[in-house]
């Protein structure tokens, strides 16, 4: 007997408190202009003090295993994908397992940034071909706000981040017939650690000299990320447009058939140009960035969530979807929903 994936439950979860292009304007040298026409962003959410990234983590992960059918007992790994972790270690996959009450089932941290939900999804589908596992618990969740620079001197990076969680279930289904029968049908995944300090974090790190972090180190602000925007807007036009086409052209699936596209969101001029790239219609790229900003990790399954509930992705579509992000990392996958 062989083993399939599939996507059996989504859920996500963004905190309350919304932060528009105007509330940003007084707290930063920038314009609601500056903001819709550069990126497409229109509002972010970010938490209050109190909330921590395995907090919004729990909640997706509780409606996706509620809309998956399942009972949570059944689940048998978490892959939690992040980088903005609650603490440095252990992973937030052991947190979260002890807030879902799931003792001693696998828990494994990835991190891939804005790839990191496709390397998440991935993983999961290995393991359930692998027949070691049966229900896993992928989730995506980012607090940013906590780490950004709310200065001018920040702004460039600030205005892009916003909080959210979202997360799947990837199931296992017995097929006899190999790959024509998979749901989750393919997953390209690439880095390029050449650029990985044109989009990064510094502080704390073991590569600062004694310390992992210091006061000279925060009074120059390297625990704030540090990105070339340009370098990695050109980077992520050409890699996600490329990754996209290899994986459908192995497939023997014509870019036109794909019903839906969910594109990582940190640049709405950045999915256009890849629409263009391709001749894909923009009318089958589902954007969320508009009410949320980039949220890293959690951008696709939240956009899978908003777009179901939509109803724009419905069962049986045929979906693609890339990303790129720091590291550099890129990703593609394509997937009957
Ligand atoms: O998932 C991966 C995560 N990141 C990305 O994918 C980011 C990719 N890059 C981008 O999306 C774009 O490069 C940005 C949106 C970050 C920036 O857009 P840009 O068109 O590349 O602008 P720029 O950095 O070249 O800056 C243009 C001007 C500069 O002023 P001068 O030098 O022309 O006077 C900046 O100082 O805009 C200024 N600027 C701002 N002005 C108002 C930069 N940030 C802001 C801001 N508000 N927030």
């Amino acid at each position: 007997m062989k083993y399939r994936s599939e996507i059996i439950g989504v859920g996500s979860f963004v905190p309350p408190q919304v932060f528009t292009n105007f509330d940003l304007e007084k707290m930063l040298d920038t314009t609601d202009e500056w903001i819709q026409q550069r990126t497409g962003i229109v509002q972010r959410h970010w938490v209050d003090a109190q909330a921590c990234t395995t907090d919004l983590a729990l909640e997706a992960s509780l409606l996706a295993i509620k809309n998956a059918g399942i009972d949570k007992s059944e689940i048998d790994m978490i892959i939690f994908a992040t980088l903005t972790p609650d603490h440095d270690f252990p992973g937030s996959g052991c947190f979260l397992q002890a807030k879902l009450g799931l003792p001693e089932i696998t828990a494994l941290d990835i991190r891939q940034q804005c790839t990191g939900f496709l390397y998440g999804l991935s993983i999961a589908d290995k393991f359930i071909q692998s027949g070691s596992h049966k229900n896993i618990l992928l989730v995506g969740a980012e607090i940013h706000s906590k780490g950004l620079d709310k200065t001018p001197n920040g702004r460039n990076i600030s205005v892009l981040f916003g909080d959210g969680a979202g997360a799947v279930i990837v199931s296992a289904r017995e097929s006899t017939n190999a790959v024509s029968e998979s749901k989750i049908i393919a997953t390209k995944l690439y880095a390029d650690g050449a650029f990985a300090k044109e989009l990064w974090l510094p502080a704390p790190g073991s590569a600062l000299g004694d310390e992992r972090i210091n006061h000279q180190l925060l009074e120059e602000g390297l625990h704030y990320p540090q990105m070339n925007g340009k370098t990695v807007f050109v980077h992520a036009t050409k890699r996600m447009s490329e990754c996209l086409l290899k994986i459908c052209v192995e497939n023997k699936v014509d870019v036109n058939d794909v019903d839906l596209f969910l594109f990582h969101q940190a640049n709405l001029r950045i999915n256009s140009k890849v629409a263009e790239m391709l001749s894909i219609s923009e009318s089958k790229i589902f954007n969320t960035i508009q009410n949320y900003g980039n949220t890293t990790a959690a951008t696709i399954p939240l956009g899978m969530d908003d777009a179901i509930k939509a109803g724009v992705l419905k069962k049986g579509m045929l979906v693609a979807s890339a990303a790129f992000g720091s590291g550099f990392t890129w990703a593609s996958a394509l997937w009957r929903q």
